[in-house]
């Protein structure tokens, strides 16, 4: 047995003074840990010139190790093509992206550094886990050295149907690029049958029996497994850390500023994706349309500001801003804010206090992969007085989430309506609507998901041996 070796854009090296991990690092670490694993990334650093160097640590029994990338490659890699085109594609963002031929070569380039930083420390029983939109074609840069390993693929945003991908002047090329890995894995069922969509409409691939494709990428042939695993939280850790939270200084500090006025809680990083916008205008309408909460209700946002380097995520921050400050200047009292809006980043365990308190969560993103702070404000809740989760129809967590409030996320009025139902909700049916969510987040954590995608990856033929059987 060999080990596995992860791969990822940002690496959780530990690091003194840091929070702890959240739960998909914490899920990756175990797998690592249990098969003496390597975990592979960008630095944080940026290089002026000359070669990448790999740096190697070794911390809880992981090893990691990181490379830095070239200034401006790093630009046109991040800010540009991931962040710029990649991004705003894969949400359904056509009006969004950018395209810049500069940043697309940077992204390569940046991919093929990876690959060869990765290679020599491979041996030839490793499996590779390469994660995210940002690594796309490593695989493919991979092989092109020669690797023979088998290597994995998820993707932790939505996959869009081709008549999406096809406004990308590379989508070809990038698909094609995913048939370097053994076994390609998406959130859900609907990422599926985009991706699917895509093979097909793009490439005229379709699946055989088993839902896998077939392709030739650096001379080698091979089967391609699509499939859906939808990622979990660290449900029961979560759960802890949030009885804990609830009697910390913080959580008391925020209900004794409460009084008896509910909470509804949101937070996630400031991206146009999590519909912060339309998040405001809904509870605008809350006001506006059921005066009966008028200074009964607080709706406290964080926003961890985000990608500071593209400028749509600034034009967001001052609509934010401006947003807040128009529903208080409108609605507040001199005893009440109705919106504390917090734009940086608060610490998990403090978060986690903040969701029990909470009596909704509200988690309306445009479009998201999965999304799990919907799952960390269930796991957080009081068995005995659970709050209510409003969460996005357009959410790859609504697929199995069918105890939340489901709202689209464009139409204030109708999240009126149900922020409206959600705190007058009686305590018997948030019970049992947060019953049924909880035995699905017991079921399906970070944990089993990494090692569901770990052993379809590890039970795939290599091309060898497949061929033996074609
Ligand atoms: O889930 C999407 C994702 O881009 C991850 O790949 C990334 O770790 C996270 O969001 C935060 O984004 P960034 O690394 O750009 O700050």
């Amino acid at each position: 047995m060999g080990r596995v070796v992860v791969v990822s854009n940002r690496v959780a090296v530990p690091r003194r003074g840091e929070p702890a991990a959240g739960g998909l690092a914490v899920a990756l670490k175990d797998v690592l840990k249990s098969s003496g694993g390597l975990w592979f990334g960008w630095s944080g650093e940026t290089r002026k010139d000359g070669g990448p160097e790999t740096r190697r640590v070794r911390a809880g029994g992981i090893d990691y190790a990181t490379i830095d990338l070239n200034e401006q490659d790093q630009k046109g890699f991040y800010a540009g093509y991931s962040n710029g085109t990649l991004w705003p594609l894969f949400h359904f963002r056509l009006g969004l992206m950018e395209y810049d031929r500069k940043d697309a070569e940077a992204y390569r380039r940046v991919n093929r550094e990876f690959a060869q930083a990765l290679l020599p420390l491979l041996g030839p029983q490793d499996t590779v886990w390469i994660h995210d939109y940002q690594l796309i074609p490593m695989a493919a840069e991979l092989r092109a050295l020669g690797a023979k390993q088998r290597i994995g693929f998820f993707l932790h945003i939505p996959f869009p149907p081709f008549a999406v991908v096809s406004a990308l002047p590379d989508a070809e090329r990038l698909l094609r690029d995913l048939l370097a890995y053994d076994l390609v894995g998406v959130q859900t069922k609907s990422d599926l049958s985009g991706l699917l969509n895509c093979f097909a409409e793009g490439l005229g691939l379709f699946p055989d029996a088993m839902g896998g494709v077939r392709g030739e990428v650096a001379g080698q042939q091979r089967r391609t497994q699509l499939s859906a695993h939808p990622i979990g939280i660290d449900t029961r850790g979560f759960a802890t850390l949030a009885r804990k939270a609830a009697y910390g200084p913080e959580t008391q500090r925020l209900l004794n500023s409460m009084g008896d006025r509910s909470l509804i809680v949101g937070a996630e990083r400031l991206d146009y994706t999590k519909g912060l916008p339309h998040r405001m205008r809904g509870f605008g309408a809350l006001l506006a349309n059921f005066p009966e909460h008028l200074n009964r209700v607080t709706y406290l946002q964080v926003a961890a500001r985000s990608r500071n380097e593209v400028a749509t995520y600034r034009d967001l921050k001052r609509e934010l801003d401006s947003l807040a400050g128009r529903i208080n200047g409108d609605y507040a009292e001199f005893d009440w804010t109705p919106v504390r809006y917090v734009a940086r980043a608060v610490a998990r365990d403090t978060l986690a206090g903040f969701y029990r308190a909470a009596r909704v969560g509200l988690v309306t993103p445009l479009r998201d992969g999965m999304n799990l702070v919907a799952k960390e404000y269930v796991a957080a809740q009081d068995p005995e007085d659970p709050g209510v989760l409003i969460l996005s129809q357009f959410a790859g967590a609504a697929e199995a989430m069918d105890g939340a409030l489901l709202v689209n996320p464009l139409d204030a009025e109708a999240m009126a309506v149900q922020l409206d139902r959600a705190l007058k909700m009686p305590l018997g049916e948030r019970k049992e609507r947060w019953e049924g969510m909880m035995r699905g987040l017991e079921d399906q954590t970070a944990m089993r998901w990494a090692e569901n995608f770990l052993t379809e990856l590890e039970e795939m033929p290599l091309p060898e041996q497949d061929m033996m059987w074609s």
